[in-house]
């Protein structure tokens, strides 16, 4: 199915950085696929990275507060802060969701994580038993592009940083597969700090390439929850599989 309506979600403090290029290319090739695009421009929109009270308009002001259920109770209550509303509603549209950020220290820059702290919020991305294949976001599809300032050996299985995989797995797993996005393999510029700028032309083709081919990229693989048993590990006949080596 082609992409109708896409989001770009882009974590990068510098607008003429190479991971804001990055954005705006694959903005222009997803136009050009005939999709709507939408943006989340985090640091030019100053998104509130800090999850907390403030993010439920009618909060209790003192007493206990447990973030999950108070979002739970405030989405179903339409009481959640106006910005997340915002970015829940343009999530809502959207069928394909890309992700464009440059690693900082092995994870997403602190404004991202707090996207996904604030957004995706119980009742709205994920609720309990209604997560994995099940989850509220099953109908769509995620895709991570990354920039990194070590270079690809860093990131082989045996590389100093460790495997690229287990930095992806708590985004594509914990994150997106948890709320049921179809994820797609990430792209990764690999040293971008180091790269000339023919090899940064180069990458940016390379994405849009990707998105080109989006319908015959094959989705990551995560084990449906039939998969495992009440203890949640694989039930014994179920034949382990990863997601896949992720390769530059
Ligand atoms: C706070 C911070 C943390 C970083 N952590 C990592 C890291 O864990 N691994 C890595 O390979 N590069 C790391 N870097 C380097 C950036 O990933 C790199 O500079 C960026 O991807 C380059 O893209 P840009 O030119 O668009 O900023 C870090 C940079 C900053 C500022």
């Amino acid at each position: 199915m082609s992409v109708r309506h896409a989001l770009i979600v882009l974590a990068h403090p510098d607008p003429q950085s190479f991971n804001a290029a990055l954005a705006h290319a694959a903005a222009r090739a997803l136009t050009d696929l005939g999709a709507r695009v939408s943006w989340s421009d985090l640091y030019a929109m100053g998104f509130g990275a800090v999850a907390g009270r403030g993010d439920i308009l009618d909060a209790p002001a003192e007493g206990p507060f447990n973030l999950a259920r108070e979002q739970g109770r405030a989405h179903a209550a339409g009481t959640l802060a106006p910005d997340i509303r915002a970015e829940q509603a343009k999530l809502a549209e959207a069928d394909f969701v890309l992700f464009q950020f440059p690693l900082w220290w092995f994870g997403m820059p602190a404004i991202l994580k707090g996207w996904v702290d604030r957004v995706l919020t119980l009742g709205f991305a994920y609720g309990l038993g209604r997560w994995w294949n099940e989850g509220p976001m099953r109908d769509k599809r995620a895709m991570l592009s990354i920039t990194t300032g070590s270079p690809a050996g860093a990131y082989a299985p045996d590389g100093r940083n460790g495997d690229i995989e287990r930095i992806l797995w708590p985004i594509e797993a914990g994150v997106l597969a948890l709320c049921g996005f179809t994820v797609l393999p990430a792209v990764v510029a690999y040293g971008a700090p180091w790269m000339t700028d023919e090899e940064r032309r180069d990458h940016i083709d390379r994405l849009c390439q990707r998105l080109r081919a989006l319908e015959a990229t094959p989705a990551r693989f995560f084990h449906p929850l039939s998969d495992f048993g009440d203890d949640m590990r694989l039930k014994p006949d179920v034949v382990p599989r990863t997601p896949g080596q992720h390769r530059p």
